[in-house]
């Protein structure tokens, strides 16, 4: 049942491209010009009135909000704020009939996101959930539901879910944008080709696995590490450093780069291993400077970057991985994909049972 792979989770990694396409599959209309969601409820009338949203989730579905609240942001130009389940639920959150609240939960059974749900619609929110389990008390309860198609997730450590529930961010953003005309169809058919190319890319990444057994089995010697990165690469950076975490049982933590200055840097001493992500063109120099930051510390530094600055970054850091170009926005689906190999091959370097961690369960539903 694991088709010929050694644990689960390594095979829901490499279903990742299936997830991608199966997720967007009757989505996008023939043309690639525009999204259908016919699932949703909620009118382009009642989106046009939203003025607001609540992104809530737990965990690696909170990543991938992080991610979701970027996406919404850039695409509809709507205040999103992101919080943690389990913390929304108790501080009286301030919802407007205006307020859209989004719960991420792949099994949909979540304690503490069910529990979000439940008050946000007390306090009169409509809600919206992404969740991978039809039928599940998340998708029973909400207003509206996009299933993410990433088929079953056996293994403890999230993966095809996560990187799903991006597909389903960029569906429902670009989606949104359509209908209260905030982007073009010229834009919107520009980000849909992009997303298309997506799976094909994983796999192309998927294809360069074993060059990442080398550097997890370097940070498996270490007690502790750092992901850094700037925008959407510091939501990724959140969701490399669980994962490891999760299934390696090292520590790690993920900074935004710029604010490492500000009391972390002197954590970095000769040896630290730090992961940087510099997917966004925009923002590369900023992270170049960052990199130089900890590299004056004695850091080790793994840079993942987009395809065709190898020869610049060589210069900059000790290995590099370069990922296929995408549109910054979606860089996500992509970047995330070597930090779950690192954190996979970390684990299966130090021998732990990678896909039932220790002290975790698939399903969380106790607060
Ligand atoms: C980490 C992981 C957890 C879950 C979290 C929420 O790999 O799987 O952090 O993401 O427990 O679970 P769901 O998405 O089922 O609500």
């Amino acid at each position: 049942e694991k088709a010929g792979f050694d644990h689960f989770m390594l095979k829901e990694i490499n279903e990742q491209p299936k997830a991608y396409r199966d997720t967007m599959r009757g989505r996008i209309s023939e043309d690639g010009r525009s999204v259908a969601l016919p699932e949703l409820k909620i009118t382009a009338e009642q989106l046009k009135g939203i003025n607001r949203v609540h992104i809530v989730a737990c965990g690696t579905a909170l990543h991938a909000g992080l991610v979701g609240k970027n996406v919404i942001e850039s695409l509809v130009r709507i205040p999103v704020e992101t919080d943690v389940a389990s913390e929304y639920r108790y501080r009286s959150p301030i919802i407007t009939p205006d307020t859209l609240v989004i719960v991420v939960s792949q099994s949909g059974e979540t304690a503490d996101t069910l529990a979000a749900l439940r008050e946000a619609q007390r306090c009169g929110a409509r809600v919206l959930a992404i969740t991978n389990v039809v039928g599940s008390s998340v998708a029973r309860e909400a207003d509206d539901v996009i299933i993410t198609l990433a088929g079953p997730e056996i293994a403890v450590a999230s993966t095809k879910a996560y990187s799903s529930q991006l597909i389903a961010f960029f569906l429902f953003g670009l989606y949104w944008a359509q209908v209260v005309g905030k982007q073009d169809e010229a834009a919107v058919s520009h980000v849909l080709s992009a997303m298309q190319a997506l799976p094909e890319q994983v796999e192309k990444i998927l294809a360069q696995a074993e060059v990442l057994k080398e550097v997890a089995e370097s940070i498996s010697h270490h007690s502790s590490l750092f992901f850094i990165g700037r925008g959407v690469d510091y939501a990724v950076a959140m969701e490399g450093s669980l994962k490891l975490k999760e299934i390696s049982y090292i520590h790690s933590e993920a900074y935004a780069a710029g604010e490492l200055k500000h009391g972390t840097l002197a954590l970095i001493e000769e040896g630290t291993p730090v992961i940087a992500l510099l997917t966004q063109e925009e923002l590369y120099e900023k992270m170049l400077s960052n990199i130089k930051e900890t590299k004056a510390r004695g850091a080790d530094v793994l840079g993942i970057v987009n395809e065709g600055h190898e020869s610049e970054i060589a210069k900059s850091v000790d290995r590099y991985f370069s990922i296929p170009r995408t549109l910054p926005l979606l860089t996500p689906a992509l970047s995330v994909i070597p930090l779950q190999l690192i954190s996979y091959y970390a684990s299966l370097a130090l021998g732990h049972d990678v896909d039932k961690p220790r002290n975790l369960a698939k399903s969380v539903t106790v607060e």
